[in-house]
């Protein structure tokens, strides 16, 4: 008996171990819809434009492809981009949260439409 809840909870760890180690976490578009509120202030302006600290353009994110928003928010957060709103962005993002928001972009071409 023992024995066997020792090789159970061998068994557990093992399987708990090998979820940690595979590297994208799955994006839910629904749970990024609700994080969205960090973005829509300048990915959701009309024409895309915003006038702080000095005018210039905000792509429109919405419909890119989830694996080029992902990789382009990773790129913020691991300053390989430098655009310094963007980089403070995505400091405050898990790797979860990117998942979710590229997911939730990726599928809503209207996210970031000017009406
Ligand atoms: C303060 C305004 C601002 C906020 C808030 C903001 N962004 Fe951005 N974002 C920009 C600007 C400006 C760029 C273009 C920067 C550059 O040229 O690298 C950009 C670029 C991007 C890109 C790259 C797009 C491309 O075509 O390469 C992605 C992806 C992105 N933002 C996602 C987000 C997400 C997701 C959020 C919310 C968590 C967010 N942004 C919040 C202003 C903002």
């Amino acid at each position: 008996m023992i024995r066997h809840a020792v090789f159970a909870v061998a068994l557990l760890t093992a399987a708990a171990t090998c979820a940690a180690q595979t590297s994208a976490p799955a994006g839910d578009p629904a749970r990024g819809q609700d994080k969205t509120r960090l973005c829509e202030g300048c990915h959701g302006l009309d024409g895309y434009r915003t006038a702080y600290p000095v005018v210039y353009s905000v792509p429109r994110i919405g419909g890119q492809h989830p694996e080029y928003l992902a990789k382009a928010l990773h790129e913020y957060r691991d300053g390989e981009r430098s655009h310094p709103s963007m980089r403070a962005i995505a400091a405050s993002l898990s790797d979860q949260d990117i998942a979710d928001l590229a997911a939730y972009y990726g599928e809503s071409p209207k996210a970031t439409a000017s009406k």
